[in-house]
Protein backbone atom coordinates (compact mmCIF):
# COMPACT_ATOMS: atom_id res chain seq x y z
CA UNK A 1 0.00 0.00 0.00
CA UNK A 2 1.70 3.55 -0.89
CA UNK A 3 0.45 6.13 0.61
CA UNK A 4 0.86 9.74 0.30
CA UNK A 5 0.12 13.41 -0.35
CA UNK A 6 -1.77 14.53 -3.22
CA UNK A 7 -0.67 18.38 -3.94
CA UNK A 8 -3.43 19.11 -3.05
CA UNK A 9 -4.31 20.74 0.07
CA UNK A 10 -6.12 18.83 2.53
CA UNK A 11 -6.05 15.98 0.60
CA UNK A 12 -4.59 12.71 1.77
CA UNK A 13 -3.66 10.05 -1.47
CA UNK A 14 -3.86 5.80 -0.05
CA UNK A 15 -3.39 3.64 -2.91
CA UNK A 16 -4.18 0.17 -2.71
CA UNK A 17 -3.18 -2.25 -5.31
CA UNK A 18 -5.44 -0.92 -8.42
CA UNK A 19 -7.16 1.43 -6.21
CA UNK A 20 -6.70 5.17 -5.20
CA UNK A 21 -8.22 6.66 -2.82
CA UNK A 22 -8.28 9.86 -2.02
CA UNK A 23 -9.34 11.38 1.78
CA UNK A 24 -9.32 14.40 4.04
CA UNK A 25 -6.03 14.67 5.93
CA UNK A 26 -5.57 15.74 9.65
CA UNK A 27 -4.82 19.52 8.17
CA UNK A 28 -8.57 19.49 7.34
CA UNK A 29 -10.50 17.26 9.18
CA UNK A 30 -8.27 17.40 12.44
CA UNK A 31 -8.48 13.67 12.39
CA UNK A 32 -5.34 11.62 11.93
CA UNK A 33 -6.47 9.23 9.70
CA UNK A 34 -3.13 7.88 8.77
CA UNK A 35 -3.47 4.96 10.98
CA UNK A 36 -6.68 3.43 9.96
CA UNK A 37 -7.44 0.52 7.57
CA UNK A 38 -8.39 1.51 3.96
CA UNK A 39 -11.17 -0.42 4.13
CA UNK A 40 -12.78 0.93 7.00
CA UNK A 41 -12.16 4.81 6.25
CA UNK A 42 -13.33 4.34 2.61
CA UNK A 43 -16.31 2.45 4.46
CA UNK A 44 -16.83 5.50 7.32
CA UNK A 45 -16.19 8.24 4.70
CA UNK A 46 -18.35 7.33 1.95
CA UNK A 47 -21.10 6.98 4.69
CA UNK A 48 -20.75 10.42 5.38
CA UNK A 49 -20.26 11.66 1.92
CA UNK A 50 -23.41 9.96 1.19
CA UNK A 51 -25.36 11.62 4.79
CA UNK A 52 -24.20 15.32 2.92
CA UNK A 53 -24.84 14.22 0.01
CA UNK A 54 -21.67 15.32 -1.59
CA UNK A 55 -20.48 14.21 -4.79
CA UNK A 56 -16.78 13.94 -4.56
CA UNK A 57 -14.42 13.85 -1.97
CA UNK A 58 -13.80 17.81 -2.74
CA UNK A 59 -17.53 18.53 -1.88
CA UNK A 60 -17.42 16.56 1.11
CA UNK A 61 -14.11 18.53 2.39
CA UNK A 62 -16.13 22.05 1.71
CA UNK A 63 -18.64 20.33 4.18
CA UNK A 64 -16.36 19.77 6.86
CA UNK A 65 -14.51 23.71 6.11
CA UNK A 66 -18.21 25.37 6.15
CA UNK A 67 -20.05 23.00 9.13
CA UNK A 68 -18.21 22.90 12.22
CA UNK A 69 -20.01 20.48 13.70
CA UNK A 70 -19.09 17.63 10.39
CA UNK A 71 -15.77 16.86 11.71
CA UNK A 72 -17.49 15.44 15.34
CA UNK A 73 -19.94 13.60 13.24
CA UNK A 74 -16.89 11.80 11.23
CA UNK A 75 -14.50 11.28 14.44
CA UNK A 76 -17.69 9.70 16.37
CA UNK A 77 -18.07 7.16 13.37
CA UNK A 78 -14.37 6.50 13.45
CA UNK A 79 -13.80 6.15 17.21
CA UNK A 80 -16.98 4.18 17.07
CA UNK A 81 -17.99 3.53 20.55
CA UNK A 82 -19.67 0.65 20.67
CA UNK A 83 -19.71 -1.24 23.70
CA UNK A 84 -21.78 -3.68 26.15
CA UNK A 85 -22.06 -4.78 29.55
CA UNK A 86 -20.36 -8.34 29.83
CA UNK A 87 -20.16 -8.13 25.82
CA UNK A 88 -17.87 -11.42 25.35
CA UNK A 89 -19.79 -13.76 27.52
CA UNK A 90 -16.74 -16.51 27.19
CA UNK A 91 -14.56 -13.84 28.40
CA UNK A 92 -16.40 -12.89 31.66
CA UNK A 93 -16.81 -16.54 32.23
CA UNK A 94 -12.78 -17.73 31.64
CA UNK A 95 -12.50 -14.67 34.13
CA UNK A 96 -14.93 -15.57 36.57
CA UNK A 97 -13.80 -19.54 36.67
CA UNK A 98 -10.47 -19.16 36.02
CA UNK A 99 -8.29 -15.65 36.05
CA UNK A 100 -9.61 -14.88 39.06
CA UNK A 101 -9.45 -17.28 40.90
CA UNK A 102 -5.67 -18.18 40.07
CA UNK A 103 -4.93 -14.11 40.34
CA UNK A 104 -6.32 -14.31 44.17
CA UNK A 105 -4.22 -17.20 45.23
CA UNK A 106 -1.07 -16.04 43.07
CA UNK A 107 -2.18 -12.49 45.37
CA UNK A 108 -1.88 -14.49 48.52
CA UNK A 109 1.32 -16.14 47.72
CA UNK A 110 3.04 -13.12 46.89
CA UNK A 111 1.74 -10.87 49.20
CA UNK A 112 0.30 -8.45 46.08
CA UNK A 113 -1.82 -5.43 47.76
CA UNK A 114 -4.42 -4.88 44.76
CA UNK A 115 -5.76 -6.48 41.76
CA UNK A 116 -5.29 -4.20 38.60
CA UNK A 117 -7.08 -3.91 35.57
CA UNK A 118 -6.34 -1.58 32.60
CA UNK A 119 -9.69 -1.29 30.56
CA UNK A 120 -7.81 0.86 27.73
CA UNK A 121 -10.56 1.67 25.60
CA UNK A 122 -13.42 1.80 27.27
CA UNK A 123 -16.17 3.90 25.61
CA UNK A 124 -19.01 4.50 27.88
CA UNK A 125 -17.43 2.50 30.61
CA UNK A 126 -19.20 -0.91 30.31
CA UNK A 127 -16.32 -3.02 30.04
CA UNK A 128 -15.14 -1.46 33.87
CA UNK A 129 -18.53 -1.63 35.00
CA UNK A 130 -19.06 -5.30 33.93
CA UNK A 131 -15.61 -6.05 35.64
CA UNK A 132 -16.49 -4.24 38.91
CA UNK A 133 -19.48 -5.81 39.15
CA UNK A 134 -18.03 -9.62 38.76
CA UNK A 135 -15.52 -8.80 41.13
CA UNK A 136 -17.91 -7.61 44.03
CA UNK A 137 -20.08 -10.45 43.56
CA UNK A 138 -16.52 -12.43 43.56
CA UNK A 139 -15.75 -10.70 47.22
CA UNK A 140 -19.28 -11.52 48.29
CA UNK A 141 -19.56 -14.73 47.41
CA UNK A 142 -16.33 -15.73 48.13
CA UNK A 143 -16.28 -13.48 51.57
CA UNK A 144 -13.01 -12.34 51.24
CA UNK A 145 -11.45 -8.83 51.46
CA UNK A 146 -9.52 -8.40 48.01
CA UNK A 147 -9.15 -4.93 46.94
CA UNK A 148 -9.49 -3.81 43.15
CA UNK A 149 -8.60 -0.83 41.12
CA UNK A 150 -10.06 -0.33 37.11
CA UNK A 151 -8.12 2.41 35.14
CA UNK A 152 -10.95 2.69 32.74
CA UNK A 153 -9.32 5.28 29.47
CA UNK A 154 -10.66 6.03 26.15
CA UNK A 155 -8.63 8.35 23.37
CA UNK A 156 -12.16 10.28 22.76
CA UNK A 157 -13.15 12.83 26.00
CA UNK A 158 -16.79 12.67 25.14
CA UNK A 159 -16.94 8.66 26.09
CA UNK A 160 -14.41 9.33 29.33
CA UNK A 161 -17.43 11.75 30.32
CA UNK A 162 -20.14 9.42 29.42
CA UNK A 163 -18.91 6.44 31.13
CA UNK A 164 -18.04 8.42 34.29
CA UNK A 165 -21.82 9.68 34.43
CA UNK A 166 -22.36 5.61 34.41
CA UNK A 167 -26.67 5.98 32.72
CA UNK A 168 -27.35 3.69 30.69
CA UNK A 169 -30.53 1.93 29.02
CA UNK A 170 -32.74 -0.71 29.99
CA UNK A 171 -31.36 -2.15 26.31
CA UNK A 172 -27.89 -1.93 26.82
CA UNK A 173 -28.32 -3.93 30.15
CA UNK A 174 -29.38 -6.72 28.52
CA UNK A 175 -26.84 -9.21 29.66
CA UNK A 176 -26.36 -7.95 32.98
CA UNK A 177 -28.45 -10.23 35.37
CA UNK A 178 -31.51 -9.20 37.05
CA UNK A 179 -30.22 -9.13 40.73
CA UNK A 180 -27.30 -6.94 39.69
CA UNK A 181 -29.41 -4.59 38.00
CA UNK A 182 -31.21 -4.17 40.90
CA UNK A 183 -28.14 -4.34 43.35
CA UNK A 184 -25.65 -1.31 40.99
CA UNK A 185 -28.25 0.34 39.39
CA UNK A 186 -30.57 3.20 40.06
CA UNK A 187 -33.76 3.55 38.11
CA UNK A 188 -34.24 7.27 37.22
CA UNK A 189 -36.42 8.82 34.21
CA UNK A 190 -36.13 5.18 32.45
CA UNK A 191 -32.30 5.30 32.72
CA UNK A 192 -30.54 2.87 34.57
CA UNK A 193 -27.67 4.84 36.22
CA UNK A 194 -24.30 3.19 38.32
CA UNK A 195 -24.69 3.76 42.30
CA UNK A 196 -21.78 5.71 43.57
CA UNK A 197 -20.67 1.96 45.27
CA UNK A 198 -19.80 0.27 42.20
CA UNK A 199 -17.67 3.71 41.04
CA UNK A 200 -15.37 3.67 43.70
CA UNK A 201 -12.68 1.68 42.62
CA UNK A 202 -12.87 2.79 38.92
CA UNK A 203 -10.88 5.73 37.59
CA UNK A 204 -11.87 7.14 34.24
CA UNK A 205 -9.42 9.75 32.41
CA UNK A 206 -8.60 10.29 28.65
CA UNK A 207 -5.85 8.42 27.36
CA UNK A 208 -4.58 7.78 23.57
CA UNK A 209 -3.07 4.43 23.25
CA UNK A 210 -1.10 5.84 20.65
CA UNK A 211 0.23 9.26 22.05
CA UNK A 212 3.74 9.63 22.68
CA UNK A 213 3.98 10.93 26.09
CA UNK A 214 2.81 8.05 28.87
CA UNK A 215 2.99 4.10 28.72
CA UNK A 216 0.22 3.45 30.96
CA UNK A 217 -2.61 5.78 32.72
CA UNK A 218 -0.88 8.41 34.90
CA UNK A 219 -3.56 7.66 37.51
CA UNK A 220 -1.81 3.90 37.89
CA UNK A 221 1.13 5.43 38.39
CA UNK A 222 3.51 2.64 37.47
CA UNK A 223 1.17 0.22 35.53
CA UNK A 224 1.72 -2.92 36.69
CA UNK A 225 -1.48 -4.26 35.49
CA UNK A 226 -2.87 -7.44 36.47
CA UNK A 227 -5.25 -7.85 33.28
CA UNK A 228 -5.21 -5.02 30.02
CA UNK A 229 -8.56 -5.45 28.55
CA UNK A 230 -7.73 -3.86 24.85
CA UNK A 231 -10.40 -4.93 23.43
CA UNK A 232 -12.39 -3.96 19.85
CA UNK A 233 -10.03 -1.43 19.08
CA UNK A 234 -7.07 -2.96 17.52
CA UNK A 235 -9.35 -4.02 14.51
CA UNK A 236 -10.07 -0.38 13.59
CA UNK A 237 -5.94 0.43 13.01
CA UNK A 238 -3.25 -1.13 10.33
CA UNK A 239 -0.91 -3.76 11.41
CA UNK A 240 1.78 -1.33 12.07
CA UNK A 241 -0.03 0.64 14.74
CA UNK A 242 -1.84 -2.01 16.29
CA UNK A 243 1.71 -3.26 16.90
CA UNK A 244 2.37 -0.18 18.43
CA UNK A 245 -0.84 -0.47 20.87
CA UNK A 246 -0.28 -4.04 21.71
CA UNK A 247 3.32 -3.16 22.87
CA UNK A 248 1.58 -0.48 24.91
CA UNK A 249 -0.84 -2.54 26.33
CA UNK A 250 1.63 -5.44 27.32
CA UNK A 251 4.48 -2.91 28.15
CA UNK A 252 2.60 -2.16 31.55
CA UNK A 253 1.56 -5.55 32.56
CA UNK A 254 2.96 -7.44 35.64
CA UNK A 255 4.84 -10.81 34.89
CA UNK A 256 2.57 -12.65 34.13
CA UNK A 257 -0.23 -10.55 33.41
CA UNK A 258 -2.95 -11.21 31.01
CA UNK A 259 -4.16 -9.42 27.86
CA UNK A 260 -7.71 -9.50 26.49
CA UNK A 261 -8.38 -8.79 22.99
CA UNK A 262 -11.83 -8.53 21.01
CA UNK A 263 -13.51 -11.78 19.50
CA UNK A 264 -12.67 -10.62 15.77
CA UNK A 265 -8.73 -9.41 17.56
CA UNK A 266 -8.33 -12.69 18.16
CA UNK A 267 -6.02 -14.07 15.26
CA UNK A 268 -3.90 -10.83 15.91
CA UNK A 269 -2.66 -12.21 18.85
CA UNK A 270 -2.34 -15.59 17.96
CA UNK A 271 -0.13 -14.93 14.69
CA UNK A 272 1.90 -13.67 17.29
CA UNK A 273 4.20 -14.24 20.63
CA UNK A 274 1.16 -14.81 22.96
CA UNK A 275 -1.08 -17.62 23.44
CA UNK A 276 -4.64 -17.90 24.59
CA UNK A 277 -4.94 -19.00 28.17
CA UNK A 278 -8.54 -20.97 26.88
CA UNK A 279 -9.62 -21.49 24.07
CA UNK A 280 -11.90 -18.51 21.93
CA UNK A 281 -11.46 -16.46 25.24
CA UNK A 282 -9.78 -13.91 23.46
CA UNK A 283 -7.57 -13.36 26.78
CA UNK A 284 -3.61 -13.96 26.10
CA UNK A 285 -0.56 -14.05 27.80
CA UNK A 286 2.61 -13.20 26.02
CA UNK A 287 4.48 -16.28 25.59
CA UNK A 288 8.29 -14.41 25.82
CA UNK A 289 7.31 -13.25 29.12
CA UNK A 290 6.26 -16.89 30.91
C1 LIG B 1 -15.76 -0.31 19.81
S1 LIG B 1 -15.26 0.61 21.21
C2 LIG B 1 -14.71 -0.73 22.24
C3 LIG B 1 -15.24 -0.64 23.64
C4 LIG B 1 -14.90 -1.82 24.54
N1 LIG B 1 -13.48 -2.00 24.69
C5 LIG B 1 -15.53 -3.09 24.04
O1 LIG B 1 -14.83 -4.01 23.65
O2 LIG B 1 -16.77 -3.14 24.03
C6 LIG B 1 -13.70 1.28 20.67
C7 LIG B 1 -13.21 2.44 21.51
O3 LIG B 1 -11.83 2.62 21.20
C8 LIG B 1 -11.54 3.99 21.34
N2 LIG B 1 -10.27 4.28 20.65
C9 LIG B 1 -10.01 4.30 19.31
N3 LIG B 1 -8.71 4.60 19.09
C10 LIG B 1 -8.14 4.76 20.32
C11 LIG B 1 -6.84 5.09 20.75
N4 LIG B 1 -5.85 5.32 19.88
N5 LIG B 1 -6.59 5.17 22.09
C12 LIG B 1 -7.59 4.94 22.99
N6 LIG B 1 -8.85 4.65 22.63
C13 LIG B 1 -9.13 4.55 21.32
C14 LIG B 1 -12.75 4.67 20.72
O4 LIG B 1 -12.87 6.01 21.16
C15 LIG B 1 -13.90 3.77 21.22
O5 LIG B 1 -14.47 4.27 22.39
Amino acid sequence: MKENKTGKPGLYRMTVGEKEILFPDSSLSGIELSGFTTDFLEKTIYQRMEETQSGSMEEYLSVIVKDAGEENRLKDLLYVGYSEFFRNSLTFAVLERLIFPSLFIHHQQTNRKELRIWSSACAGGQEAYSLAILLEELIKEKKVPWNYRIFATDKSSEQVEWARKGVFSQQSLAKVPFSAMVQWFDKQKGSYVVKPELKRRIDFSVFDLLGQMNSSPSASIFGDFDIVFCSNVLFYYKPEFRTAILEKATGCLSKDGNIVVGDVERSYLLNAHFHEVYPHSGIFRNKERE
